[in-house]
């Protein structure tokens, strides 16, 4: 089929690759003129793995082709509107963007064009892109407005756009739910050629679900609240273990193996980031305000996050005793990893409080640098994990970045001022941090002393199950 998407960020890009990867002759649009003459020059605007090969697959088969707006309303009967929605000063989504290509669509399109936004909105947006496009179109245009939320995760969108555990689709007219359900047909059968696995393992179908519209555009923001609530749920709970003196990797734990609970998202740390969380969370509290339903409940969700980069500020305060002066390492820039996206990450916060406080700041990440680069030209910007912590007083980790995994931390203790390092995802074992002789804080656990060579040495890793329960040699 013949498919129209409009704005190629970490979504539209993906969206487009992916359609053209499953067989469609795609067409994406770009407003920003850098970014399309990057992408029409066969470059990359953004990072994300796996995108760059099958966009250049597609390119080369002649099925993704990179233009204006108005071309690609011209070309599809499907199109996907997937620019950005982000927030105002009130919270409410910026929908100016959306408006813009309902805009665009009413004035070139003719004949019958599916409307489909993808792009996060809040509920009765489509209702609201009908009624733009009955009143402004020009030439006799027939149409149908569908919602077809985006669940994909920043860092594996190719994957997640691939085999995904559900479609979602909200749909007020049987032709536009039987034209997306073609669209999508071979994602639904899981029938495609995948560039992500070299032997693809078998997936399990994703379930198709087709809603009204409302509910479909209501799906999306609630899914990402609910997710953004087990987060602040699991960083207040780190906060009471650290006072009372547990450990919440093993709370978590517990919590996790209750099948009604679940263990994803209960990762304490610097609290949630990106272009979705904070956004839709803040919106949605804006959808219940205005519809007046009080969802106070989404108000705390939002304040624990907010005061998550306060709360690990303590941490180095307590630490440095003075941060004025003091040249800290900072491992990661991202909001997570594998992506090179800092829209709303909490290293930017972290970096500007540590600004203020006078500390210089050296940072090290292996995608985001040119981004947060242009957000805070003052930090010095590293090419790798050593070189930030040369003479670093406290190595900050922010992204749990894989390959911080493997760094040596014999060369490191000989490189730093002080060996501290201040952890803000849990990446590191207490004990083994102890054991390369690092002072280790972390989140919601005990912290550990470097081990002294007469101390009780912890019991190696190897003797040590997940669970932290220590197995008796036979
Ligand atoms: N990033 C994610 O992980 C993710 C996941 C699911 C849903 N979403 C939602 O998808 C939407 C897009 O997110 P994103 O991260 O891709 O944003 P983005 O900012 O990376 O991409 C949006 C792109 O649209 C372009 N654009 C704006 N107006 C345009 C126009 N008239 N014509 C052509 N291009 C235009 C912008 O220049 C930009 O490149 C948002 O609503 C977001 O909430 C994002």
């Amino acid at each position: 089929m013949k498919i129209s998407v409009i704005g190629a960020g970490y979504v539209g890009l993906t969206t487009a690759a992916c359609l053209a990867q499953i067989g469609h002759d795609v067409f994406c649009s770009e407003s920003d003129l850098e970014k399309l003459t990057k992408l029409q020059n066969g470059a990359m605007p953004l990072f994300e793995p796996h995108l760059e090969d099958v966009i250049k697959a597609a390119c080369k088969a002649g099925r993704l082709y990179f233009g204006s707006t108005e071309d690609a309303i011209a070309w599809g009967n499907a199109i996907f509107i997937c620019v950005g929605t982000p927030p105002l000063a009130n919270g409410d989504a910026d929908l100016s963007a959306i408006e813009g290509v309902a805009r665009a669509i009413a004035k070139h399109a003719s004949g019958y064009r599916l409307v489909i936004e993808k792009s996060t909105v809040p509920v009765q947006t489509g209702a609201q892109l009908q009624k733009h496009l009955s009143v402004h179109s020009r030439n006799g245009l027939a149409y149908d407005v569908a919602s077809n939320p985006e669940f994909l995760r920043e860092g594996s969108s190719v994957e997640d756009f691939l085999h995904p555990d559900r479609i979602v689709i909200g749909v007020d007219s049987p032709r536009a739910e039987v034209l997306l359900r073609q669209i999508y047909e071979p994602i639904i059968q899981q029938k495609f050629t995948c560039p992500v696995h070299a032997n693809c393992p078998t997936h399990k179908d994703p379930i198709f679900l087709a809603t009204d519209t409302n509910s479909a555009e209501l799906i999306k923001h609630a899914s990402n609240s609910f997710l953004a609530m087990k987060i602040s749920f699991i960083n207040m709970l780190a906060n009471l273990c650290e006072v009372v003196g547990a450990d919440v990797t093993q709370v978590a734990r517990g919590m996790g193996l209750d099948p009604r609970i679940g263990p994803s998202f209960l990762n304490p740390g610097i609290g949630f980031g990106g272009f979705c969380f904070p956004k839709d969370v803040q919106a949605f509290i804006r959808i219940a305000e205005k519809s007046g339903c009080d969802f106070s409940l989404l108000r705390e969700v939002e304040k624990i996050n907010l005061r998550r980069v306060e709360h690990f500020m303590e941490k180095i305060r307590k630490e440095l005793w003075v941060v004025r002066g003091k040249k800290i390492a900072m491992w990661g820039l991202a909001f997570k990893p594998n992506t090179d996206d800092v829209r709303f990450a909490p290293s930017i916060t972290l970096i500007r409080a540590l600004l203020a406080e006078g500390a210089a700041v050296c940072a090290y990440d292996p995608e985001a640098t040119e981004k947060a680069r242009t957000i805070l030209p003052e930090v010095t910007y590293c090419a790798d994990a050593y070189e930030a912590s040369k003479g670093a007083d406290a190595i900050l980790i922010v992204t749990e970045w894989d390959e911080f995994q493997q760094v040596d931390w014999t060369r490191l203790l000989s490189m730093v001022e002080q060996p501290l390092v201040i952890d803000g995802r849990n990446v590191f074992i207490p004990e083994e941090m102890s054991e390369n002789g690092f002072r280790y804080v972390s989140i919601g656990r005990v912290d550990a002393l470097p081990c002294q060579p007469c101390a009780e040495k912890p019991a190696p890793s190897s003797l040590r199950a997940d669970n932290g329960v220590y197995e008796v040699p036979a």
